[in-house]
């Protein structure tokens, strides 16, 4: 299949390239680069062609502006540099390319800024949708894997949260989330020629075996792991924990982390899934355990032979004691469950920032 995938470039879109690449999809990625850089390129040409990344085309190959740019890497991977509220870009893109289902990751993601920047969020995630949705409609293209998140159940009320939970958006960001879910809700029942997976990601980490691609947050990192991987590497100097004195087994919050290797791997399940049944499917991916902010510090410090300081503050504002999701229906649906622990997702962080200057 060609498959559009929208923020491509951004931290679960390059791993979830490589693995449509992987299993021989032709994938078109539309990004314009506002959360990531352009040297992802070079580290998923480095893997696709096994080369050591200093050798890879890609680093020297220049990207057109003007649309579909050369990757180094032919057809597996056509780069297109735009913007995806772009809907004369995004005719073009359908028009020149045989795009038969898109993933849209694209989109803004920081809670926080959500609060001071509400307009931009909607814009983007939003807007951004909605123009995506014109354009798949007038290409005839009616195949959707959404990037939702576990965000959009609010204050769990108990854990693990199923599917069928009850919804709430506590800030903008998840606010956009849940529209673009109701939205997508509301197109399939209007035509059932839609084929939409809904997928809530959890806490999403680690990063590919190679070390050549991960994530790579602008500034410094609001999340968690990030955070404790610069701790480790000594460019931050200690970590604050946010909250001690939660209910949970040793007072921190505790998250559901899962591979992002895992979840790249739950898109092309979703895909395959929908390719056979069609419909509306909407599923939690996460890891089906929640681990403390200690614990993971100790895996961190434990896989990384680094120490990483820390400190207790209050509770940050807008956090819950935990979260953690059912992942029944992903395996009862899809046949997918979270094969990577929570050793490999430190370890391959850690190898990842590693590389970084
Ligand atoms: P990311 O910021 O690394 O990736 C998003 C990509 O989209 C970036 O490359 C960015 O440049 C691009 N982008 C943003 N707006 C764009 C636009 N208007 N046009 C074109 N490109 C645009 O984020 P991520 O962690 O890879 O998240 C991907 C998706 O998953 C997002 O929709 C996010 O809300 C969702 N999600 C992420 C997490 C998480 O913890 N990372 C959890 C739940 C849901
Ligand atoms: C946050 C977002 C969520 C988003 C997810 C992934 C909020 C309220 N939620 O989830 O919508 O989908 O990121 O982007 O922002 N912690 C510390 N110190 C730190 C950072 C985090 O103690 O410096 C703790 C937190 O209190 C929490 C855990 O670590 O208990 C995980 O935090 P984080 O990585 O920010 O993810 P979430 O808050 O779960």
């Amino acid at each position: 299949m060609s498959i559009l995938v929208t923020g491509g470039a951004g931290y679960i879109g390059s791993h979830t390239c490589l693995k449509l690449i992987e299993a021989g999809h032709e994938v078109v990625l539309l990004d314009n680069f506002c959360n990531s850089h352009r040297s992802v390129l070079a580290g998923l040409e480095a893997i696709v062609s096994k080369a050591p990344v200093d050798e890879a085309p890609a680093k020297k190959a220049p990207v057109d502006k003007a649309g579909a740019g050369k990757t180094g890497m032919g057809k597996a991977l056509v780069l297109v540099e735009g913007d995806v509220r772009d809907a004369g870009l995004l005719g073009q893109v359908f028009a020149a390319h045989s795009i038969e289902a898109v993933i849209h990751f694209a989109a803004l993601k920081a809670v926080g800024e959500s609060v001071q920047r509400p307009l931009d969020y909607y814009d983007n995630n939003l807007s951004g949708s909605l123009v995506l949705l014109k354009a798949m409609r007038e290409a005839g293209v009616k195949t959707l894997v959404f990037s939702s998140s576990a965000t959009v159940y609010g204050n769990p009320t108990q854990v693990p949260i199923r599917e069928d939970a009850p919804l709430e958006a506590t800030n903008p960001y998840g606010h956009s989330k849940l529209m673009v879910e109701g939205i997508l809700e509301n197109v399939c029942q209007a035509d059932a020629a839609w084929r939409v997976a809904r997928l809530r990601y959890f806490n999403p980490i680690g990063a590919h075996e190679s070390g050549l691609i991960g994530e790579n947050p602008q500034g410094v990192p609001s999340n968690l792991v990030p955070y404790i991987a610069r701790v480790a590497a000594g460019k931050l100097a200690k970590l604050q924990v946010y909250g001690g004195d939660y209910p949970t087994r040793d007072g921190t919050g505790v998250r559901d982390y899962v591979h992002v290797m895992d979840l790249a791997e739950g898109h092309l399940k979703a895909l395959e899934y929908l390719h056979a049944h069609g419909g509306l499917l909407t599923l939690n991916l996460g890891g089906g355990r929640g681990y403390s902010v200690l614990e993971v510090l100790r895996m961190f410090e434990q896989v990384s032979a680094s120490p990483v300081a820390f400190e207790v503050v209050p509770r940050r504002p807008g956090d819950v004691a935990e979260c953690w999701a059912d992942t029944g229906a992903a395996l009862k649906i899809l046949g997918w469950k979270a094969q990577r622990n929570l050793a490999t997702m430190c370890l391959d962080t850690w190898r990842w920032q590693k590389q970084q200057a």
